[in-house]
């Protein structure tokens, strides 16, 4: 192995670390330039180059739940597939923290699913959780940003609450940050951004498979 792979290794269990030591402090982790700076290039230039069409609305609920609500939610979405090598070293990332986070914290996270996400000016994501205690498989949240020299006025925050709602963070969706919270744990929403905003935001499921019912991704 090169020098350069040799610190970019150690580098990325360093940022495993810090995850991990937030997760079991306070149940989430806010980490700047958590992931390679040539990443995140890559992933906003895939996100910028899709077509209109490629994206579709986001909707509210999985499967047969599904529906769309703009009233919630408008932002749109691209889901991540290893078919794309951008889209692919991203996935690999997240297995790489999935299995760091198993042999931290015993969480025995099962995979991974995730998404663009593209935000018109405009757009916003009403408070939601990600998961209902014991209704679902999502068990660790992540949201990864893209978006360079973002400014406080451009709005478009990740504003976080407690389980009591007090609100306990207002995060910038600046190129490099990513977020891993407890899915259950920690009501959110995306203010209204006023310029245009791309995020991937993804979840470490736990296997809820039973017998002949397969849990569907997604
Ligand atoms: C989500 C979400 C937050 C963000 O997609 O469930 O909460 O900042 N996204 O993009
Ligand atoms: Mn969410």
């Amino acid at each position: 192995m090169d020098a350069e792979s040799l610190s970019s290794e150690l580098n990325t269990e360093l940022v495993f670390d810090r995850i991990a030591d937030a997760l079991s402090e306070t149940g989430y982790a806010v980490l700047p330039a958590a992931l390679p700076a040539t990443m995140g290039d890559a992933l906003l230039a895939r996100a910028a180059s899709f077509d209109h069409s490629v994206f579709r609305a986001a909707g509210v609920g999985r499967a047969d739940k599904f529906q769309l609500n703009a009233l919630v939610r408008n932002d749109e979405i691209c889901w991540l597939t290893p078919d794309n090598e951008v889209e692919a070293a991203y996935l690999a990332w997240m297995e790489a923290l999935r299995m760091g986070l198993n042999r931290r914290l015993f969480m025995g996270l099962f995979d991974y699913e995730g998404h663009f996400a593209r935000y018109a000016p405009g757009a916003f994501y009403k408070k939601h959780v990600d998961a209902f205690k014991g209704r679902t498989n999502r068990v660790l949240s992540t949201v990864f940003y893209l978006n360079p020299n973002w400014e406080v006025a451009d709005g478009g925050h990740l504003l976080m609450y407690d389980h009591r709602d007090n609100a306990i963070a207002t995060i910038s969706p600046l190129m490099g940050t990513l977020v891993v919270f407890l899915s259950d744990r920690f009501p959110h929403e995306v203010s209204q951004a006023s310029r245009l905003r791309y995020s991937i935001a993804g979840w470490f499921r736990v296997n809820a498979s039973l017998g002949s019912h397969i849990d569907p991704p997604q």
